[in-house]
């Protein structure tokens, strides 16, 4: 296979949905086609061992929560497919957003009892802001749902997107039967046996038309299927592919995971519509896969994943050209020529070295902590740089300390490395920068963080919450020439630019308003490599 087949045949995408959607179920069916596990991982298995293939941290089989995002691969009929597996809770849409980043389309999971919840919302709008195409899997239809209509009309109300239903749930009254594929005009009834129907579904599948499947559905059934498909017309926008590519129209399919109904179609249809590897904008050029020149990006770091070893990977997306194992790169932020060793792909907790890897897969390498999130990696005779990401503005803050004051040396060592790895934002105060403020998106952030440093530093430390839920940023002036600061605080990020942490959107108001001159935001802004060097 050619360098250019070899990209042609790559799909990179991430899952986005509300926790317990089924994101973990359809992710583990989905591998099962790939054949990447013996046996995906099934439900009751899952309840046994309270974690999922792609959960990862032991703090995330604890709590049976996916914390941080880890990528699965596996080929399925010719093509070479990455899941980005990014976390449910809603305390790290930092992390998520980041993985999203280096993804090139996506699949949004909706729970067909409860439609778009609010964290889809959210992630949703990460992916609608960067133009990817986003396909839409309604799931848990063999439970009772709500009307499809209606999950359409709620797309586009609450996120704007059209919908182009690909099948349609048959059924009266939220009480689905089965799935109707509209392009080949064959519907598939499922019928539920044992154990509640729970885990296996025996399903008839035939043309609408065809005696097997009439026999099967009731008359009303049958009727309402008939009024559908001419209303679909109406209700549903035609395929548009133009649109879908641009993330202006989602592909709507059913289905239910769990049972396992709809998602080889759902997977096939999709493998057949989302976009190969995209180019990507440099400050420089627009980067096409096509060039054989490597670059990639680093969306993630994982220090500790092996606590045995303290290690730490970076995992960066291929951009163009083709990877070697042992190849030298330039790393763009510090300058340093970098030789990339022991590349590594995952399948949860299995890793495997890789000899080469094309635009589209994401590679994970050890790092001593030369590389930050966001850094872009690449050939030295073809220099380019990806503007680094913005980050969510952080809306919980604590003082941070080691308990045992002797226990410092770890506390910064833990501190450092877990504010590279981009998780949480790190603060500094003071003349020599000594005490340390954090700053999360959530509560779960800061648990997370107690645990780590106990766990991989072996440091207990005691947060103590700040009363502050705002921060900004001063453009074009330095908190000397501000007015009206009052009970705000100052404090430094990474990059030592001064930071006001403000009590809420009152004082924020207050400070704007008193300051007309002065521009503050919300995020840091994006800092270039050359004017980092001025
Ligand atoms: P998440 O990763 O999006 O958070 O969701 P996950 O796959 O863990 O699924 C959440 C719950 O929804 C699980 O139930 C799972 O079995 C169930 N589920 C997933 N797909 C389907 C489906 O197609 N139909 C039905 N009826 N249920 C589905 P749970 O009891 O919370 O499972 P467990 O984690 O306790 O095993």
């Amino acid at each position: 296979m050619n360098f250019t087949q070899e990209i042609n045949r790559r799909r990179t995408f991430a899952i986005i949905s509300h926790p317990d959607a089924g994101k973990t179920t359809l992710t583990e069916k989905l591998l099962l086609y790939g054949g990447a596990i013996h046996l995906a991982g099934s439900v009751k298995a899952r309840k046994t061992a309270r974690h999922a293939v792609s959960d990862w941290m032991e703090i995330e089989k604890q709590r049976g929560i996916s914390v941080t995002s880890s990528v699965l691969q596996f080929d399925y009929e010719g093509h070479r497919v990455n899941i980005l597996d990014t976390p449910g809770h809603q305390d790290f849409s930092e992390d998520t957003y980041r993985t999203l980043m280096a993804a090139d389309s996506a699949v949004m999971l909706i729970d067909v009892a409860k439609g778009v919840e609010a964290q889809t919302e959210k992630l949703f709008r990460v992916c609608a802001d960067r133009g990817i195409p986003i396909f839409t899997f309604v799931n848990k239809i063999d439970h009772f749902g709500r009307n499809p209509y209606d999950l359409m009309s709620e797309l586009e109300s609450m996120l704007g997107i059209r919908a182009c239903p690909m099948n349609w749930p048959v059924g009266i009254n939220g009480k689905y039967q089965g799935i109707y594929e509209r392009e080949t005009d064959t519907v598939h009834v499922f019928e539920r046996s044992g154990d509640h129907g729970q885990n296996k579904l025996a399903v008839t599948s035939g043309k609408r038309t065809a005696p097997e499947i009439q026999a099967l559905l009731s008359e009303d059934v049958l009727a309402q299927l008939e009024e559908d498909i001419e209303l679909l017309d109406v209700a549903g926008d035609p395929f548009d592919a133009e649109k879908i590519a641009h993330g202006k129209l989602t592909p709507l399919y059913f289905g239910s995971a769990m049972t396992n109904f709809g998602v080889q179609p759902f997977l096939e249809s999709f493998l057949k519509m989302a976009p190969a590897p995209a180019p990507r904008r440099a400050l420089e050029e627009t980067v096409s896969p096509q060039n054989e020149d490597f670059s990639a990006f680093v969306f993630k770091i994982q220090a500790n994943m092996d606590p045995k070893h303290h290690d730490r990977i970076v995992f960066m997306r291929i951009c163009s050209g083709q990877f070697e194992k042992g190849m030298s790169v330039l790393h763009r932020q510090s300058g340093k020529t970098i030789r990339l060793t022991q590349p590594q792909q995952f399948l949860a907790t299995e890793r495997t070295i890789i000899e080469s890897a094309y635009p589209g897969d994401i590679i994970g390498v050890f790092d001593p902590g030369t590389m930050g999130v966001g850094d872009t990696l690449c050939d030295p005779k073809h220099v380019v740089t990806f503007a680094d990401f913005p980050v969510f503005p952080p809306e919980l803050f604590a003082r941070v300390a080691p308990k045992d004051s002797l226990k410092r040396k770890q506390f910064l060592k833990g501190m450092r490395q877990l504010s590279q790895e981009g998780a949480i934002q790190i603060y500094t105060q003071g003349e020599g920068r000594e005490s340390f403020i954090i700053g999360a998106v959530g509560q779960l952030q800061w648990d997370v963080l107690q645990y780590r440093l106990q766990n991989e530093y072996n440091v207990t430390v005691e947060l103590i919450p700040l009363p502050y839920s705002v921060a900004r940023w001063a453009l074009n002036a330095t908190p000397e020439d501000l007015t009206g600061l009052g009970t705000s605080m100052i404090v430094y990020d990474n990059k030592q630019r001064p930071v006001i942490l403000l009590a809420n959107e009152w004082q924020t108001n207050w400070l704007t308003e008193r300051n007309p001159g002065v521009t503050f935001v919300a995020s840091p802004p994006i800092v270039t490599v050359d004017q980092e060097e001025k």
